[in-house]
C-alpha cells in the first residue's frame, strides 16, 4: 500500500496481539484530514483480514457514520445507528447458517433491546421457523431498556459472547459525524471490554471533530480523553504522501513511467501530501493531456498549468471539468446530499437505473469525484449508494442551481422517497434517517404534515434506544415543521387545527418524558401541562389525561408531595369522569406515594390497596407488581417486616410472569432489603445474589452495582470481609466502565472504608486518593478526606489534597461501614427508572438550592 504500509502493518500488529488476546489497548484512532487516505486505508485493512481463515481468524465489519445533509446533521440525530448496522453486518457475516441461528439466539436472550434495531432479525424471520419463533417471542414481550446504560450493556454483553466464537474488529468510519450515544458506547465497550478479544478501528477527521457541534467539539474528543485515562488506545495518523510515496504511485499509475525529479517535488508540496489531491490533480492533468496517460511524460510545463491552492480548490476544479452530462447527473444527485442512491437518482434524472449504474460507475472511475458505498439502506429499502468523495463537491454542485430548478428536485426527492417507503411498509428500524431525510425535502403543508407524523415516530424511535439527546434533536426537528405548519394552517387552512394540536401534544408528552428521565422535574411538568393543553384543543380527552397523568408522577419524582397529591386528585377526578380506569388506579397508587413521603403511611396504604384492587379487576398485571411494591415498601417503613414480604414475594411472581427482568430486580433487592432488617441476613444475602444475577442478564448495570454493593454490606456484616471487598471491587469495575467519576470515586471511598477495616491502611490511601483525584467536591470528597484522617499518621506519606475552604461535614451513614446497620433503601419502581446519574443530579441540584 504505497504510502501507508507502516500504518497498515501497525495495525495488522494490533488485530493479532488483540487475537492473542496480548493486547492491552482495544481502540485505535485512524486520524487525518480530508482525502489523506483514511478510508482507502480502513477498506484495505478489511480486506487483507478477510483472506484469513479457520477459528482464529477475526471477524472484520465496518460501517461509517451518516454524512450530513443540506440543513440538517442527519448523524446527529440517528442516535446508535452505526452500532445497529455493526451489528447487522456481525450477523449476516457469519457465513455458517448454524452459527448464524445461534447468533440471533444469542441477540434476543442478551440483547432483546436491540432485537427492533436491526431488520435483518426481521428478515431472518423466513429463514427458519425455530429462529422465527424465537425471535417473536422476544420481539413481542418488547422489553424495552430502561436506561443508556442498559441499551450499552446489553451490545457489550452481545459482543463479548459473540467474541468468543472468534476475534471482533469493528470498523467505524467517519466518526465525526457520529451522535453523542454512539460516542458514550464506544466508551462503555471499550472499557468493559479491554479482556476481550475485541478490537475498535475508529476513523475520523481532528479537524472536524474539533469544530463540530458549534464549536463545541464532538464528544469524540472527550471520550478520548476518558480513554486515555485508562491507556485503551493508540493513534496511527495516516501521514502525508513523500517525495518516494509518489514516485511509488506514479510508477502504479503510469505503466512506462520515467521518473521526474523536479515534478514529484513540487506535486508532493503543492498537495501538501494530501491523496485527495494528487489524484485528483493528475486526472486534471490528464484531462487537459498535460501528462501523458501511458507514460506519465509531462508534454508541457506543469507549472504553467492553474494550480489550485488547496485540496478544496482542487475540489472545484474537477467539477469544472467535467462533461456536461455527468456535471448535469451529480448536480441532480447533490440535492439528495453528499450520500446518493440509485433509486433516487433515476427517478430525478428520469433513467432507468441499470443505465444509472454505469454511467455513475464511469464517473467514479474516470474523475473520482464520487464512491461507491455498496448496497446500503438509507431509506426504506436498499439501493446502491454513493458519495461524493468531498462533502464540498456536493455544495458547490448544489449552489450551482436554479432557485426552482432545487424546488423541483427536491419536490421529486420527495415523492421517491415516499413512494419507496409506502410500497416497503415496515421501516420501524430505520424511521429516524428516514424521517430527517424526508422533511429535509418536504415543501408543502401536505408534505410538512406527512413529515411531521413521521418525525414523531422517528422521536419515539430513538427514545425506545433511550437516546436522550438525539431524541430532544428530532423533537427540535418537529418543533420547526410544526412552525411551519401553524402558519400554513392559518394562511391554507390545511392540515387542520385539530391535526395540528395533536402533533404538538404528542411532541410535548414525549419531550416531558424525556426531561422526567433525566431529573429535570421542572421542565418535564411544563411539557405535560402543555401536552395536555393541546391534547384537549385538540378535542382528545384520553390523551390529555396520559398527559396530566404524568405530571401528577413526576411531582411525586420530584418529592413535591403537596402538590403530587392536589394534581393526583384532580386527575383522578377526570378520569373516573371520563371512565379511564387505568389512569384511575395509577393516580390511586400515585396519591398513595405522595402521602407515604408525608410520612401519612395509613392513609396511603388505604389508596395503594385500592390501586391494587382495581388493577385485579381489570387483569392489570404490570400494574399490579408496581402497587403490591409499593404497599410492600410502605408496610416495610411501618415495620410490618412479615407483610412486606408478602407483597414484595407478588410483585415478584408477577415480574417474572410477565420476564420484566428490570422489575424483578427491583423486587429482589426489595425483598433482601426487608430480609436483611429482619435479621434474616442469609437469606437476603441470597436475594441479592439473584438480583445481581438478573440485573447481568438484562445489562441493568447500575443497579447491578447497587446489588453488588448491598451484597457487600451484608456479607461485612456476616464477617465475610473478604468476599465483602470482593463484590465491592466487582462494583468498582463495573463503575469505572460507566464513565461518572463521581460515582466511581463513592465507590472507591466504599471500598477504601472497607479495606481500612481490614487493616491495610497503605491500599485504602491509594484508593482514598484516586477518589479525591476523581472528586474532591461535594460529599464524596468529604468522605475521602474524612477517612484520609483516620488513617495513621505514620504512614501519610504525602498531604491530602484540600479542598478550597469547604466546611462540609462527612455526610452520616453515606460512607460504607461495618459498624452501622444501612437505613432501607427505597428502592423506586421500575417504571420510573432513577439511575444514580439522576442521583447525582438532584443531590447538586439540592446543594444549590440550599445555599
Ligand atoms: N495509499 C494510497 N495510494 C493511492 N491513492 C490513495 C491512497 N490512499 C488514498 N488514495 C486516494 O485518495 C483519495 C482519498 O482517499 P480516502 O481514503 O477517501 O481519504 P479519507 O478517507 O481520508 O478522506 C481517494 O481517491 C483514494 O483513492
Ligand atoms: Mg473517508
Amino acid at each position: 500500500m504505497i504510502g501507508r504500509s507502516a500504518q497498515l502493518e501497525s495495525i495488522i500488529g494490533q488485530v493479532d496481539a488483540m487475537c492473542a488476546l496480548a493486547h492491552a489497548r482495544n481502540v485505535l484512532f485512524v486520524t487525518g484530514e480530508a482525502g489523506m487516505g483514511k478510508t482507502t486505508l480502513l477498506r484495505t485493512l478489511e480486506e487483507r483480514l478477510s483472506t484469513r481463515r479457520g477459528p482464529g481468524a477475526p471477524l472484520v465489519v465496518s460501517t461509517e457514520c451518516s454524512t450530513p445533509l443540506l440543513g440538517q446533521d442527519v448523524g446527529q440525530v440517528e442516535a446508535l445507528e452505526p452500532w445497529a448496522e455493526l451489528l447487522e453486518r456481525i450477523l449476516r457475516h457469519d457465513g455458517n447458517p448454524g452459527s448464524k441461528k445461534e447468533m440471533v439466539k444469542l441477540l434476543s436472550s442478551v440483547a432483546v433491546a436491540w432485537c427492533h434495531c436491526v431488520p435483518v432479525v426481521g428478515g431472518m424471520i423466513g429463514s427458519s421457523i425455530e429462529t422465527a419463533m424465537l425471535v417473536k417471542e422476544h420481539a413481542d414481550e418488547k422489553e424495552k431498556a430502561a436506561s443508556p446504560e442498559q441499551m450499552f450493556q446489553q451490545y457489550i454483553n452481545f459482543l463479548g459472547k459473540a467474541s468468543e466464537a472468534h476475534p471482533l474488529v469493528l470498523l467505524l468510519d467517519d466518526f465525526h459525524w457520529a451522535d453523542t450515544s454512539s460516542t458514550n458506547l464506544l466508551f462503555a465497550a471499550a472499557r468493559h471490554l479491554a479482556k476481550k478479544p475485541v478490537l475498535f478501528v475508529i476513523a475520523y477527521r481532528p479537524d472536524d471533530a474539533a469544530s463540530s457541534r458549534g464549536g463545541q467539539g464532538h464528544p469524540l474528543l472527550h471520550v478520548r480523553n476518558e480513554l486515555g485515562r485508562y491507556s485503551l488506545y493508540s493513534d496511527v495518523v495516516v501521514p502525508k504522501l513523500t517525495t518516494a510515496d509518489l514516485g511509488g504511485l506514479l510508477r502504479g499509475r503510469y505503466a512506462n513511467y520515467q521518473t521526474n525529479d523536479a515534478f514529484e517535488r513540487w506535486l508532493v508540496e503543492r498537495s501538501g501530501g494530501n491523496t485527495l489531491f494528487i489524484t485528483q490533480y493528475l486526472n486534471t492533468l490528464e484531462e487537459d493531456g498535460i501528462i501523458s496517460e501511458n507514460t506519465g511524460e509531462l508534454k508541457a510545463r506543469f507549472d504553467a498549468v492553474r494550480v489550485p491552492n488547496s485540496a478544496s480548490s482542487v475540489v472545484e476544479e474537477r467539477i469544472r471539468r467535467l462533461d456536461d452530462d455527468a456535471r448535469e447527473l451529480l448536480r441532480y444527485a447533490s440535492v439528495e446530499g453528499a450520500t446518493f442512491t440509485v433509486g433516487v437518482l433515476a427517478a430525478l434524472a428520469e433513467t432507468p437505473k441499470l443505465r444509472l449504474l454505469s454511467t455513475l460507475r464511469m464517473i467514479g472511475e474516470k474523475h473520482g469525484v464520487i464512491k461507491s458505498l455498496g448496497k446500503q439502506r438509507i431509506y426504506a429499502s436498499e439501493s446502491t449508494t454513493y458519495q461524493f468523495t468531498n462533502v464540498l463537491m456536493q455544495r458547490v454542485l448544489y449552489e450551482s442551481l436554479e432557485d426552482e430548478e432545487r424546488e423541483e428536485l427536491h419536490a421529486r426527492v420527495y415523492r421517491t422517497i415516499r413512494d419507496d417507503q409506502t410500497q416497503v411498509g415496515d421501516t420501524s428500524s430505520s424511521v429516524v434517517g428516514l424521517a430527517v431525510r424526508l422533511a429535509a425535502h418536504a415543501a408543502t403543508p401536505e408534505e410538512r404534515h406527512y413529515a411531521a407524523r413521521l418525525l414523531l415516530e422517528a422521536a419515539r424511535a430513538s427514545w425506545t434506544r433511550c437516546a436522550e439527546e438525539e431524541t430532544l434533536g428530532v423533537l427540535a426537528a418537529l418543533g420547526d415543521d410544526l412552525d411551519g405548519l401553524e402558519a400554513a394552517r392559518l394562511v391554507f387552512n390545511e392540515p387542520s387545527e385539530r391535526e395540528v394540536r395533536e402533533l404538538q401534544g404528542e411532541a410535548a408528552l414525549l419531550t416531558g418524558l424525556v426531561h422526567k428521565f433525566r431529573g429535570r422535574h421542572a421542565l418535564a411538568i411544563e411539557s405535560f401541562g402543555v401536552g395536555a393543553t393541546r391534547f384537549d384543543a385538540a378535542g382528545l380527552p384520553t390523551r390529555a389525561l396520559e398527559a396530566l397523568m404524568r405530571r401528577a408522577f413526576t411531582y411525586e419524582n420530584a418529592r413535591r408531595y403537596e402538590e403530587a397529591l392536589a394534581y393526583s386528585g384532580e386527575t383522578l377526578t377526570r378520569a373516573e369522569a371520563q371512565g379511564d380506569r387505568r389512569v384511575h388506579a395509577a393516580m390511586l397508587n400515585n396519591i398513595g406515594l405522595a402521602l407515604a413521603g408525608l410520612g401519612r403511611v395509613e392513609e396511603a396504604l388505604k389508596h395503594q390497596h385500592a390501586s391494587l384492587a382495581l388493577r385485579e379487576q381489570d387483569d392489570d398485571l404490570v400494574g399490579q407488581a408496581v402497587s403490591l411494591g409499593s404497599i410492600g415498601l410502605a408496610l416495610f417503613s411501618l415495620g410490618r417486616n412479615d407483610e412486606a414480604l408478602a407483597h414484595h414475594q407478588r410483585a415478584l411472581a408477577l415480574r417474572e410472569e410477565l420476564g420484566d427482568r428490570v422489575g424483578q430486580g427491583y423486587s429482589l433487592t426489595n425483598l433482601a432489603n426487608v430480609l436483611a432488617s429482619s435479621g434474616r441476613l442469609d437469606e437476603a444475602l441470597a436475594f441479592y445474589r439473584r438480583s445481581v444475577e438478573v440485573r447481568d442478564s438484562c445489562g441493568d448495570v447500575v443497579r447491578q452495582t447497587d446489588s453488588l454493593e448491598g451484597e457487600a454490606r451484608l456479607l461485612a456484616r456476616l464477617g465475610r470481609p473478604a468476599d465483602a471487598i470482593e463484590r465491592l471491587e466487582q462494583a468498582l469495575r463495573l463503575r469505572e466502565a460507566l464513565g461518572d467519576p463521581r460515582a466511581e470515586a463513592a465507590a472507591l471511598v466504599r471500598l477504601a472504608t472497607l479495606v481500612l477495616e481490614q487493616g491495610d491502611a497503605s491500599r485504602c490511601r491509594r484508593l482514598v486518593q484516586r477518589a479525591i483525584a476523581l472528586a474532591s467536591e461535594g460529599a464524596t470528597g468529604d468522605e475521602a478526606r474524612a477517612l484520609l484522617g483516620r488513617l495513621p499518621v505514620e504512614t501519610a506519606a504525602e498531604p491530602a489534597p484540600t479542598n478550597g475552604g469547604s466546611t462540609h461535614a462527612p455526610a452520616p451513614g453515606a460512607a460504607f461501614s461495618t459498624a452501622t446497620t444501612p437505613p432501607p433503601r427505597h428502592a423506586a419502581e421500575p417504571a420510573e427508572p432513577l439511575p444514580w446519574l439522576v442521583q447525582a443530579a438532584i443531590w447538586v441540584f439540592d446543594k444549590v438550592e440550599r445555599r
